[in-house]
This record gives C-alpha cells, structure tokens and sequence, in this order.
C-alpha cells in the first residue's frame, strides 16, 4: 500500500453523516428519552472491561462470548474487551460504587456503542447502537412490565407501528434444570444431524428455535419451558401479563424464544419488526435473577431491555416515520470583502447566543458563489454585508424565498434576525 491510498472504514461498521446522522440521534435520544419519563437516571459506562466480567456475565457458552468479541491485552498484559452488551458493565458498576446501598430498586439508563464480531450484514454489525436499562434489586412483576412499556413507549414515540412484543418465561432456577433434562431426553429421541445433537447436548434450548423446516416439524411436538414452570414463575409470569393489560402494552406469547445470553430468568422478551428482513429484533430483554451475585454482588434481582438503535432507524426508514430534521440553518452569512467578513464572524456568537443557527461563507468566494451556499444551506434568510453597508452602519437582510431585501441597523441585526425569524 502506498503512502497515499484512502483507507477504508472497519468492515461491519456502519458510518453515520449529514443528513442520515441527524435522524439517528433523534432515534437515539427518543428511546433514551422514554426512560427519562420513567425515572432512570443515566450512567456512562466504559467502553471496554475486564474480559472475564462478560465471559462470567453473559456466559461462556454463548457466541456472543466464545466467538464474538473483540478481545485484546493491555500494556499491562490484562485481558480486556470491547462491551458486547450493557448488563454486565451495568452490574459491574452498581457493585464496584455500592450503588445498591440506597434505595430500590436502582433505575439505570445507558446509552453507547456494543461490539460483536458477528459476519457483517443488513442491520447485522461489528458495532451498533444500543439505548439500554436496568432496573435492579427489586423481584417485582410490575418492574417488568414497566420496562418492557418503556421499550414500547420508545418505539411508539418513532412512530413506528410495525412491530410485535413477543413475550415469554424461561422459568427460574428450581425449574429450569428439570426441564432442560427432559428436553433434552427428548431430543435424544429425535434423528437429528450431528452438529444439532451436539448443540442439544449444549445448549437444548437452541434447538427449539432453529429456522429449518425439517428441524422445525421434528421439534413440533417438544416440552416447552412455559408448561413445566414451578408456582413462583408461573405466578410471576401470569401477573406480568397481568400488568401488561392494564399497561395496554399488546404482546404474543412465543414459548420458543431463545435470547443469545445466558443470564436470563422469568421474564423475556424481544421486539421484532416486519420491515427488516432476517435481522428483525430491534430490541430485546428479561430478568436476570442471580447475575449480581454470580459477579460478586448482593443477592439482588434485576430486569433491563437493550434496544438496537441502528436498527430502530432501520424500522423508521423502512416506515417512512420517525423524528429528526437534517441539520440547516436559519441565516446564512454573505461577507463581500474582508472587512465584512470580520463584521459577520463578530456577529455570529451573538446569534448563536440568542439561539439563531447561523453560518457564513467562507474562503472568499463571491457574491454568486456565496449566494448558492445560502440557498444549499437551508437558511430563511441571508445577511448580506458590503463594504458601503459597513460605511453605511447597516447590513441588508435578504429573504432567500421572496428575493425580498431589506437594510436593517447592523447594531440591531441580531434583534431584526430574530423577529424575522418570528421568535
Ligand atoms: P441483545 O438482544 O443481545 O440484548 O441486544 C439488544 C438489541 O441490540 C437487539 O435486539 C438488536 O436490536 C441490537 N443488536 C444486537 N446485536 C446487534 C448487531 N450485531 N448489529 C446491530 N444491532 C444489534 C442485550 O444486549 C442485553 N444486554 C439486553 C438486556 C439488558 N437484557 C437485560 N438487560
């Protein structure tokens, strides 16, 4: 490669410019603002841990632990690794600060970039987007339903509509063991392949949620987690429900659902949208009974959603809804000389000040070549300033609509702006 050949972005990331950008921290801060409205105070985590916090956390049978992620040694000859997911970083941080000290449950939002080194495609990347909670240390069925109406709350606020909740309990830990081995037993029964015998000896779960027809129909007749659920989970389940009717929050029950990490317990649930081909979840959660302790910390529950954001903006586009203006200006600066020029950057921070989006032209282009970065800027109006108007004390205030001009006090400029503007 030669000193002067471009580069090229990471494969499997996704860059985000004008105009597309601004409709991605639109999505963004719509989802996180869903959990503002519900108390959840918002913390900044790091973007890379201690590798065994994730191989602990989220478990090292699962791909997202022993094929996925971005693992590397620090200088100090640490492993560390690139967050693929918020729940662990989140418990770690609770244990580290004794956070779970004051009162519960502890309400947590987050917001940032993930990293799974997952084969690149549509809505599938190396790094995405997710707006995430956590709300721990108290085993309460309407804290479920509660975050799942967050989630939902979030999307509605995109003005999406195509979508579902599907919903289910992978039952708790006095029940799951014995259903896993009569799943399993089950499965033994079958003429399966050798690669999903063995997943059946790992992870018979999975099995249940494979997409082949074959396997499908052989499958058709297995036990499900819901129907083998002891009285707790049961309950707890049949009361989440509960919740989410009188929340109006509308789901299907899919007692197949299989979620790529190891912690869950009871409660899980995943949102899935029709407009996006096979990577169709765009957010997805449950409760993690058992987490905390297993890191090191109190005996506490805890229940949280990550909600994919890349893929939210996906949702939007493949709608036609969803919030976030391309970002423009209101009046676009037109300097005819030096002098000018210096007179409209000094009045640039006293716009911006009293909140005009203002831009000018720069480089000493003409009065033509200015002119046209006014009308690609967006801008309603333009300030066209001349070494007469200097002269003068006035600088002309040009509609770019109407072609209709103006002279307006250049020491009152910012305050003729503003009541053009109508504010
Ligand atoms: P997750 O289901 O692995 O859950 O990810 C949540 C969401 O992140 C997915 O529904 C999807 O929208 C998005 N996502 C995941 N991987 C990718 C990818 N490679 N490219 C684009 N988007 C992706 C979790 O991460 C859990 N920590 C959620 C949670 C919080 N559970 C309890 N608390």
């Amino acid at each position: 490669m030669t000193e002067s050949t471009a580069f090229a972005g990471p494969k499997g990331v996704p860059d985000y410019f004008p105009p597309a950008s601004d409709r991605f921290l639109a999505v963004r801060d719509t989802l996180l603002g869903a959990t503002r409205l519900a108390g959840y105070g918002y913390v900044e985590l790091p973007v890379f841990e201690e590798t065994g916090l994730f191989a602990r956390g989220v478990g090292e049978s699962t791909d997202v632990v022993s094929k996925e992620m971005f693992s590397f040694t620090d200088r100090g000859g640490r492993s560390v690794t690139l967050r693929p997911e918020g729940t662990a970083g989140v418990m770690r941080t609770v244990i580290e600060h004794g956070l779970d000290r004051g009162q519960l449950p502890v309400k947590l939002a987050y917001a940032g970039q993930f990293f799974r080194a997952e084969q690149p495609q549509a809505g599938r990347y190396r790094q995405f987007h997710q707006v995430g909670v956590e709300a721990i240390g108290v085993d309460d069925p309407a804290l479920d339903a509660e975050v799942i109406a967050i989630a939902d709350e979030g999307f509605r606020a995109l003005g999406l509509t195509g979508y579902r909740l599907e919903l289910t309990s992978l039952g708790d830990a006095t029940c799951r063991p014995a259903y896993r081995d009569k799943l399993q037993a089950f499965l033994a029964t079958l003429p399966l392949d050798e690669a999903t015998r063995r997943r059946a000896e790992l992870n018979p779960l999975r099995v249940l949620d494979d997409k082949r027809p074959e396997v499908r129909e052989l499958v058709a007749d297995a036990p499900l987690m819901v129907d083998h659920l002891s009285d707790d989970a049961r309950t707890h389940y049949e009361q989440v429900k509960a919740h989410l009717g009188a929340l109006g929050v509308k789901y299907v029950e899919n007692p197949r659902m299989v979620r790529g990490l190891d912690y869950y317990t009871k409660t899980c649930f995943e949102f899935v949208h029709d407009g996006l081909g096979s990577q169709s979840g765009i957010g997805g959660g449950g409760r993690y009974d058992g987490l905390m302790a297993r890191l090191g910390g109190a005996e506490l529950s805890g229940v949280g959603f990550g909600l994919g954001v890349d893929r939210a903006l996906l949702a939007c586009q493949a709608e036609g809804v969803g919030p976030g203006e391309p970002t423009r200006c209101d009046v676009y600066g037109v300097p005819l000389g030096e002098a000018a020029k210096a007179r409209l950057v000094g009045l640039s921070a006293g716009l911006r000040a009293a909140g005009v989006r203002f831009d000018l032209s720069y480089g000493g282009r003409g009065l033509k070549g200015a002119m046209k970065g006014a009308d690609r800027s967006g801008a309603r109006y333009a300030l066209v300033l001349g070494e007469r108007d200097i002269e003068a004390g006035v600088v002309q205030l040009k509609e770019l609509a109407t072609g209709e001009q103006r002279s307006v006090p250049l020491d009152d400029a910012v305050v003729a702006v503003r009541e053009a503007l109508g504010r």
